[in-house]
């Protein structure tokens, strides 16, 4: 059997490395139209960090899994194709700002129905907004040639920085497709590839627009549960709460649960945004107004957890930060990961910017045009393939990157905290007191820190949802 897979980023790299791995009789290719992306997934610098991958794929490269930007023959020769490209956020037209731009997808299944000379299953991998399966079939089926396509829809739920451990040992494999024999066909030959190493029972099947909508639907639950604790965490630093007992004690309900209750500066990532904001287009479209506006509220509250931040920022050090140092901690959207994909750092900087602050940056897996490129980016164009994606042709002047935090704090009036990377925990704070301007900050947009050890060397130190600093109760920041 041959595998195909349109699109090598953090999706398909990863996902396609795992199956040729797990399935050595399978011949998995990986092709993208970005001839520096495809040199670097053949290269010993892979064009994504994430833990454990460059593992998997030194194991199977040149062997049973290929890299090509020949997509054309690729998909040609293959059983299975999955489809794994970029589908940004509508910026003009109908749906602008929320509905799914499908330009990719669409070119994508074109070239599919084009080049294809033997009966093929399709599979939809990346987050696309509900029934856009049923689109992509009409443009197969309407240029087919005789040729039969079947759609699946298969989403993929790992998430970045722990995206290895989460292919090897998933929660659920879910694969949807059409009720017919065809369509139960091809999700049994599709579960045939996953049951080389996932549990019978953790493979679900469903009809296709259960399958896309429960992607959407995950993630807007996930997202939900981190502005549910966001909100949260305001209410504690009003009232002198902690938003980390609070979230322990909640979450020892068994129906509610530990994880993803961990306040923040706020979400970030490809797929949540994206994903909500589909959603919401989708209620509206269909008529159901009350229901986009409770997911549109998980975002607000989102944007509110971010502006809120910098208020905080800007407020405690007398009200302004014009010319200040200010040294960002971290700007990948979490740790573990390079990605800077909706990163809250990114509103962050750019709040601080608009009050004139000057910006130096370490993050140990984000480089300095990648921060400059976020930086100057319009809001919805992040989600383009790289070379598409517009270059600003001047860089932020009051932004610099440096490769060390302490290089970073040095003489800085403050610091933020915006990734959790494990290094940040270890840092000597007494060394980086010592050579800051004075009053130094803290703000810990992450909770990483040890407050009372701070504190006790001098810093004036904020974390989200905790107590407040006498300092900060006399400077109110009004989000
Ligand atoms: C998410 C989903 O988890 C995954 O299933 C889906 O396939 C893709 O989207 P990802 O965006 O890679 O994965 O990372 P995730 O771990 O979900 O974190 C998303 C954001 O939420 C990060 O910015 C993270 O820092 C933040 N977060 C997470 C919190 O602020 N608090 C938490 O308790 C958990
Ligand atoms: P994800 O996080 O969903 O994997 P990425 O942006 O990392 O998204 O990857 C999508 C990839 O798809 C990019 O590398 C882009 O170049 C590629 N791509 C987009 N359109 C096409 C296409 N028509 N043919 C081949 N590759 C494509």
């Amino acid at each position: 059997m041959r595998i195909c897979c349109i699109g090598a980023g953090y999706v398909g790299g990863p996902t396609m490395a795992v199956i040729a791995l797990k399935c050595p009789d399978i011949e998995v290719a990986v092709v993208d139209i970005s001839v520096p992306r495809i040199a670097a997934w053949n290269s010993d610098q892979l064009p994504i960090y994430e833990p454990g991958l460059d593992d998997v794929v030194k194991q199977c490269r040149g062997k049973n899994l290929f890299f090509s930007t020949d997509v054309e023959k690729h998909v040609r020769e293959a059983d299975i194709v999955f489809v794994s490209v970029n589908t940004p956020t509508k910026t003009r037209g109908l749906g602008a700002g929320k509905a799914a731009d499908l330009t990719y997808w669409e070119s994508a299944a074109r070239m599919i129905a084009e080049v294809s000379k033997s009966d093929k299953i399709v599979v939809e991998k990346s987050t696309v907004p509900v029934k856009t399966a049923e689109a992509i079939e009409k443009i197969l089926t309407h240029n087919s040639k005789g040729i039969k396509f079947q759609i699946l829809s298969n989403p993929e739920f790992l998430a970045e920085g722990t995206a290895i451990q989460d292919l090897f040992n998933p929660d659920r494999v879910l694969i949807g497709g059409r009720e017919t024999p065809e369509g139960n066909k091809a999700i049994q030959a599709l579960k045939a590839v996953y049951a080389h190493w996932v549990p019978e029972e953790r493979i679900l099947t469903a009809n296709l627009w259960s399958a896309e909508l429960s992607k959407l639907a995950a993630n807007a639950f996930l997202a939900q549960r981190i502005s549910s604790v966001n909100a949260m965490s305001a209410l504690c630093e009003a009232t002198g709460a902690d938003v980390t007992q609070v979230s322990y004690a909640v979450g020892k309900d068994t129906r509610i649960g530990p994880k993803f209750l961990n306040a923040s500066v706020g979400f970030g990532g490809s797929c949540f945004q994206k994903d909500i904001l589909n959603l919401v287009y989708i209620c509206e479209c269909n008529g159901l107004p009350e229901v986009a506006e409770y997911w549109k509220q998980v975002i607000k509250i989102n944007d509110y957890q971010k502006n809120r931040f910098v208020n905080r920022v800007v407020a405690s050090m007398f009200n302004t930060v014009s010319n200040k140092k200010i040294a960002i901690l971290g700007f990948a959207f979490k740790k573990d990961t390079g990605d800077t994909r909706e990163t809250p750092a990114i509103d962050v900087c750019k709040g601080l910017l608009g009050d004139k602050a000057r910006l130096s940056i370490y993050d140990p897996q984000v480089t300095e045009d990648q921060v400059q490129r976020d930086l100057s980016m319009k809001k919805f164009d992040w989600d383009h393939p790289l070379h598409l994606q517009p270059m600003s042709p001047t860089t932020v002047k009051q932004v610099s990157c440096v490769w060390d935090a302490y290089e970073a704090t040095k003489d800085a009036h403050g610091i933020c905290i915006l990734t959790e990377w494990d290094e940040f925990k270890q840092l000597d704070f007494k060394r980086i007191y010592d050579n800051m301007q004075k009053p130094a900050f803290v703000f810990d947009g992450r909770n990483i820190v040890n407050m009372e050890q701070l504190r006790e060397i001098g810093f004036i130190v904020y974390s989200i949802g905790k107590p407040l600093d006498a300092w900060l109760k006399d400077m109110p920041a009004v989000a």
